[in-house]
């Protein structure tokens, strides 16, 4: 969702703020602006649409100003128009800010503001925080902006300049994240690491609560309540060619394919399958309250909340650990039971889905020992939790979900392995385990051969609107995952379910227009899956079919199958969604739909 890029430094700031937008295209955006503070005051340039929209209207030759604001917005509050773009200024034109998250109580600070001369002219939350900094005003923006946030309530992540301080950006945050990217003699706020990696790998991450005031010659980081905070130096672990296209037409399609390399970081270091062992860093000072939780407790959104479901049945499984999963926004407002011996984990991709964030502050006020399985480093889930394993898998732009997708349940799949031999599992069965797992990558690429055949699915069937996705255990997960990308990407409208629940309903809707998708690798429910398969079958339902190498039973019954190599029944997962994430996205090319930014979406959801 919105993004926030600020620039202060000796050089030209406006095209280091419009590539930093650019970079953060792939979060969602329905409009951008950029606020450049010179001699002659701040001057405002903002556009519904694309950057390249806003692009067109930038003079790029006429102007040197070395200041700057820049954002990409998500509509919460007003139409997604020029007016309601950020930045936005004051009424005197002498503040402008941009602003990721919601200011709450903006409409009693309207009317407060209203009673003291002032009016917004715009629908947004932003403006008011504008005007209200601006009345604060006298000669120390910093000292406006801390004394207009103890009157905010909500959410925030916000750069601020002021005309009467040339070169200074004042910025501040409250669960939205903002970081600060220190080069020489030269300084980037941003709230997402992509919009300054191409400057400088040094960052600064800024706590709740915390502001800091940005020039040139140094930065200085305080809290809302004037207590001066020393903050250390971090470096990004990402590189500039991870979060470029490389050559290839869509991130989608770069991350499916990079699903390989993606997973050996992911697992490198992690586990000696000689031994039966797993080492996760993260964990270890929580491991022995970990290992004797009664119960665990998954929450998350989207796909992060599919591997979840992979995770209970391997925590079960593996580690005989009664565990529940649960939807980020419907836990945090359902009064969730916490005991003693409740341990729960967050899994997020990018440390900031909002709903996910929120359950886990509500499971850590009840006393839970809260985990995250994260991928960004910094993110505010990660910094929240009391321990966790991140994902490495490098970051992740295409907003349908793939490599993510892979390395959490590659996470989840180590962890129930650790948990699991302290407490049942034999060293032999880890030692199986962990050999199958360290197979994975490799058995990934043999998959990835047959990228052809899963064209060849979506080329056969993307005229029809309502596909199927079935699968039984460990492959329920996986069919949800599979229908989520097919609609999220290509817009056809897809189910997911476990198979055996398509008597009780949906099986009223197969025809011979109907593609039902199969996840049917052999396994302890193999006989089920067939006995669906004649069933759907029997109806004239289109099949296509998820199997395993050598299984040529399965061609009879099939329309199509996509083979996947031998592993073990748990770690399936992890080889039978890629070829429904190859599908999907060939499903949505041929579609002519745009595959990395699919409308309405956005790749990390900031709001409730
Ligand atoms: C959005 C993204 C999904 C993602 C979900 C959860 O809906 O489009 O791809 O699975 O958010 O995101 P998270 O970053 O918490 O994993």
């Amino acid at each position: 969702m919105c993004g926030i890029v600020g620039y202060v430094g000796s050089r030209e700031a406006l095209p280091i703020l419009v590539e930093g937008l650019k970079r953060m295209e792939y979060r969602g955006y329905d409009s951008s602006g950029v606020a450049m503070l010179g001699d002659g005051g701040i001057a405002v340039t903002k556009s519904a649409g694309r950057i390249s929209v806003l692009e067109q209207c930038l003079d790029f030759d006429g102007t040197n100003e070395t200041t700057g604001i820049a954002h990409t917005r998500w509509a919460t509050h007003g139409a997604p128009n020029d007016t309601n773009a950020h930045p936005h200024c004051s009424a005197d034109g002498r503040i402008a800010i941009v602003h990721n998250g919601i200011i709450e109580n903006y409409d009693s600070l309207r009317t407060y503001l209203r009673n003291n001369g002032v009016e917004c002219k715009s629908e947004t939350d932003t403006e008011v925080l504008a005007n209200l900094i601006g009345f604060l005003y006298k000669d120390d923006l910093e000292k406006a902006v801390k004394l207009a946030l103890r009157e905010s309530r909500g959410t925030y992540g916000i750069a601020v300049v002021c005309t009467d301080e040339p070169g200074v950006i004042v910025a501040a945050k409250k669960g939205s994240p903002l970081i600060i990217g220190i080069g020489t003699d030269e300084y980037i706020v941003a709230s997402d690491q992509s919009a300054i990696l191409s400057h400088t790998k040094q960052v600064v991450y800024l706590e709740d609560d915390e502001i800091v005031r940005v020039s040139k010659d140094g930065f200085r980081t305080t809290t809302l309540e004037d207590i001066p905070v020393t903050k250390d130096v971090e470096e990004i672990e990402w590189t500039l060619d991870q979060i470029e296209l490389g050559g290839f037409e869509h991130y989608m399609l770069k991350e499916i394919t990079e699903q390989p390399d993606a997973l050996r970081d992911c697992l490198r270091g992690r586990i000696d399958s000689r031994e039966g062992v797993v080492h996760l860093g993260g964990i270890v000072d929580i491991s022995r309250e970990l290992t004797r939780a009664k119960r665990l407790v998954m929450t998350a959104c989207g796909t992060a909340w599919h591997a979840a479901l992979v995770g209970e049945y391997l925590f079960e499984d593996l580690a005989r650990i009664p565990t529940e999963i649960e939807y980020a926004s419907e836990f945090r407002y359902r009064n969730p039971i916490i005991e003693d011996g409740t341990a729960v984990i967050a899994i997020s991709q990018s440390g900031e889905t909002a709903d996910t964030l929120a359950a886990l502050t509500e499971a850590k006020q009840r006393g839970a020992l809260a985990i995250g399985v994260v991928n960004v480093v910094g993110s505010s889930i990660a910094r929240l939790t009391d321990a966790g394993v991140f994902l490495h898998v490098g970051p992740e732009i295409g907003v349908a979900s793939t490599k993510a997708f892979s390395g959490q349940v590659a996470v989840l799949a180590m962890l129930a392995c650790y948990l699991g031999r302290r407490r049942h599992m034999s060293q032999q069965h880890a030692i199986e385990f962990l050999e199958a797992l360290e197979r994975i990558p490799e058995q990934i690429a043999t998959v990835l051969e047959q990228n052809d055949a899963c064209r060849a699915v979506a080329e056969a069937h993307v005229e029809r609107d309502n596909w199927l996705y079935l699968g039984r255990g460990y492959h329920y997960p996986v069919a949800i995952e599979g229908a989520l990308k097919l609609k999220e990407i290509s817009y056809i409208h897809a189910e997911g379910l476990p198979a055996a629940e398509m008597k009780h309903g949906p099986i009223a809707l197969i025809t011979d227009q109907m593609p039902v998708v199969f996840i049917a690798p052999q396994g302890t429910q193999y006989d089920k899956i067939i006995g669906n398969i004649e069933e759907v079958r029997s109806r004239g339902g289109r099949i296509i079919a998820i199997a395993t190498e050598g299984d040529t039973y399965i061609e009879r019954l099939a329309e199509s199958v996509i083979y996947i190599p031998h592993t073990l029944e748990p770690l399936q997962p992890l080889l039978s969604v890629v070829p429904l994430q190859l599908i999907a996205y060939h499903a949505a090319v041929l579609r002519g739909c745009n595959v990395d930014k699919p409308r309405n979406l956005a790749k990390s959801v900031t709001v409730e």
